[in-house]
């Protein structure tokens, strides 16, 4: 099957998986807790996928063109046995890269059965080391140790871990130079994410964001920084290495350089929409697809035409207006 190209001849390269909605912590900025309380309804069970429908539209993806999947949540560790939905995938014949991101609470119980399924790699949210700043932002009042002591297992398992610091103004901005400090010593990638739009429930505006500008002239005053080249076509961090190490930071820059311009990524829901978009208000459905059509025809058609149709560039053209008016899906459902 010949590989897919959107109407701004982008290609189909990437698939996030999200594996659920369901989230063990409550951050402000992703489920703020007085809206994701305790009498939130989730999907219900028979509306998300099983692990032998996504394997199916992995297969049909990676016949597209996807040579990248990553297992997102929610907090994809929540979903059970999620190790043996990592063993299906990483026998599809295409897919060279399988990533996971994950909070990092679970990993201490995981990272060892994640290697053993065939993971190879974790990115692990953590915001700030300052256990009263990370309780806070966490929402449920989590010490930053044992998210550190997650991305010990995974080291330790022998998964490659990247950490991702979403820095909002105000909040957590005084954690940059202690986080990146921490993680160049132990010689693992720290990764500065712009603050975002996702959604429609985190009050976010231009204010509240640290740019990437920003970060780094905090970061130069106390390290020597240099670029390092992108690896692939599409790929979302624009990176740096501290001189006279290996290890590097990145920044993640949708708001202050965004980078639709080379956007390979789709997304599923947990409910098998198809998303072309971070920032979409409509997902296409494959679960009906998926449940009524045993062989590939109908999904190939209709991911094929999607694609062929999408013309998304939301961070390009992100204005004060565009970022009240459009109706956005939560990043809890769709897994950043
Ligand atoms: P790697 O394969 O390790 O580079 O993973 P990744 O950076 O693509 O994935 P991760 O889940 O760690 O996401 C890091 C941040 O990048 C999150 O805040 C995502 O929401 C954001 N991100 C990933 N892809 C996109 C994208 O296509 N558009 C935008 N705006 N943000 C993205
Ligand atoms: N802006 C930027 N990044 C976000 N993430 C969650 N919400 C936002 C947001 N509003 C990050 C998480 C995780 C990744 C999947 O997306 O911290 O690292
Ligand atoms: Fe926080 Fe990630 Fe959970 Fe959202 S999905 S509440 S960002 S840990
Ligand atoms: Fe891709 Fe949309 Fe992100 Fe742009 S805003 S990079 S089109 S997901």
């Amino acid at each position: 099957m010949e590989g897919l190209q959107d109407k701004l001849r982008r290609p189909l390269q990437d698939l996030r998986i999200s594996v659920t909605d369901k989230c063990n912590f409550r951050c402000q900025y992703c489920m703020p807790a007085d809206i994701f309380g305790p009498d939130f309804t989730f999907l219900p069970k028979e509306e998300i996928l099983s692990f032998e429908e996504i394997e199916r539209l992995a297969v049909v993806f990676s016949k597209l063109g996807v040579r990248k999947l990553r297992i997102t949540g929610g907090e994809p560790l929540l979903r059970r046995h999620i190790t043996s939905l990592i063993s299906r995938l990483t026998k599809i014949e295409g897919i060279d890269d399988i990533g996971l991101t994950t909070n990092g609470v679970l990993l201490t119980k995981e990272a060892e059965n994640l290697k053993q399924a065939g993971l190879k790699r974790v990115n692990v949210s953590l915001d700030a080391l300052h256990d009263e700043i990370f309780k806070k932002i966490n929402g449920r009042g989590v010490s930053s140790n044992v998210v550190l002591r997650g991305i010990e297992a995974a080291i330790r398992a022998g998964l490659g871990v990247k950490v991702n610091m979403v820095v909002q103004k105000d909040v957590n901005e005084s954690e940059i130079i202690p986080m990146a400090e921490h993680f160049r010593d132990m010689g693992v990638t720290l990764r500065f994410i712009e603050f975002m739009d996702v959604g429609n429930t985190n009050g976010w505006n231009f204010q509240k964001v640290v740019t990437k500008k920003e970060i780094f002239n905090k970061l130069a005053a106390h390290f020597e920084l240099e670029p390092v080249d992108p690896d692939y076509f599409g790929e979302v961090a624009k990176r740096y290495r501290y001189k006279d190490s290996k290890t590097e930071i990145g920044f993640i820059t949708s708001v202050s350089e965004s980078f639709c311009g080379s956007c390979t990524r789709a997304r599923i829901s947990a409910d098998g929409k198809f998303y072309t978009c971070l920032f979409a208000s409509k997902g296409h459905d494959l679960r009906n697809i998926l449940r009524t059509y045993p062989d590939e025809g109908p999904l190939v058609d209709k991911i094929r035409s999607v694609w062929e149709r999408r013309t998304d560039r939301y961070s390009d053209e992100r204005t004060e207006e565009s970022v009240r008016r459009k109706e956005k899906i939560e990043m809890s459902y769709i897994g950043g």
